[in-house]
């Protein structure tokens, strides 16, 4: 039967009217841990029955050992489905009561996930599904996290329903994904995160810290600056360039998404940050590099080793400016 699965203990096929009195009598018994995070109803199952369709689809998760339980492990519905050249839905699920918390329900993930990436006409030939869950769920997130999906992005007020408050609001939600070409995954990957540095440099006094403040809360990318480095560094005044950059190459390093460097180097120092950013693993002719002109007459002039966006400060950015410097460094950073 298409839409089908079995696995050592669950199996999971499409709802149906003969589920109706297994259905009630789980939504029923789960309905105080489920409220929690949804509008549980007991009685909304023909409902889903009747809206079956090629962009909406249910699962049931059946125990294979159900004994005298009524055999319901959960549900998942699996909306939102967009074909074309996207290939993508959003799901959703309940596990029920006494089955949740005992591995069964995960069982049965599993194997939805399978047929969703699964060819037509047994499965849904999928290339992506995303799971959005309130932060506030932990058991959720553990449980999307323990079939090997990842942590895409953050979604502000993004459903109107209940949270653990009991009220209906609407409500941040991070969103976990999973892609066709990553299943079948290892529970609990890491995130291949994508990392990307840009330096922010200028003379002494240029405003590079104001500038780099900046653009690093409009990237949402982490600070690394010199200057604080510089107090935690003993004997740095003057200050030592090589020993700031070295501990700031490192923090880089270290970074899994990157860092808005603001460093004190000039033109010279060229060789040492070439070293430090193929160090912290970019390559520094795809870095792009934020040069701080107060005068419009620096001599110094920027690095150079990668795209340059020279911004005058002689005057505070607008925030119309500032966008347009976060985008070009973003462009420059994402040219191939
Ligand atoms: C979320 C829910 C479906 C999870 O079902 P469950 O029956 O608890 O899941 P399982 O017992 O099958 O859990 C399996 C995995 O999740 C992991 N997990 C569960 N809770 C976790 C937590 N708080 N932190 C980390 N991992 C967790 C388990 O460790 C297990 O992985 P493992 O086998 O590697 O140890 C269930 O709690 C539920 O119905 N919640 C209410 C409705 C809801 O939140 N729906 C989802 C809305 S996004």
């Amino acid at each position: 039967m298409p839409f089908s699965a079995v696995g050592d203990r669950v199996e999971v096929r499409p709802p149906t009217l003969a589920d109706v009195e297994a259905y009630r009598e789980a939504v029923t018994r789960s309905h105080h841990r489920l409220a929690d995070f949804a509008v549980p109803d007991p009685e909304n199952l023909p409902a889903i029955v009747a809206s079956q369709s090629a962009v909406y689809r249910s699962f049931m998760v059946w125990s294979r050992d159900p004994g005298r339980e009524h055999g319901l492990v959960g549900r998942v519905n699996v909306a939102n489905v967009v074909r074309g050249s996207f290939r993508s839905a959003t799901m959703g699920y309940d596990a029920y009561d006494p089955y949740a918390g005992t591995g069964l329900f995960a069982e049965g993930l599993r194997l939805v996930v399978g047929l969703l990436f699964a060819p037509e006409p047994e499965g849904m030939a999928l290339h992506r599904v995303e799971a959005n869950i309130q932060p506030v769920n932990g058991r959720s997130a553990g449980l999307a996290r323990s079939l090997g999906f990842v942590h895409e992005g953050f979604s502000r007020d993004y459903l109107h329903i209940p949270g653990p408050d009991g009220r209906r609001d609407w409500r941040d939600h991070d969103r976990y994904t999973m892609l066709a070409t990553d299943w079948p995954a290892e529970p609990y990957r890491p995130h291949p995160r994508r990392r990307t540095a840009v330096l922010v440099s200028g003379l002494p006094g240029a405003g590079k810290a104001r500038v780099a403040t900046a653009l690093a809360a409009e990237l949402g990318l982490p600070l690394l600056s010199a200057d604080a480095v510089k107090v935690g560094v003993a004997g740095s005044s003057p200050p030592d360039v090589v020993g700031v950059g070295e501990t700031l190459w490192r923090l880089l390093a270290d970074s899994p998404v990157g860092a808005v460097v603001d460093g004190p180097w000039q033109a010279r120092d060229a060789d040492h940050v070439q070293r430090g950013l193929t160090a912290a693993g970019f390559d520094p002719a795809s870095v792009p590099e934020v040069h701080c002109d107060l005068t419009c007459v620096d001599t110094a002039g920027p690095l150079a080793l990668g795209p340059v966006v020279t911004v005058d400060t002689r005057e505070p950015l607008t925030p119309r400016q500032l966008v347009a410097v976060a985008l070009r460094a973003r462009v420059a950073s994402s040219s191939p």
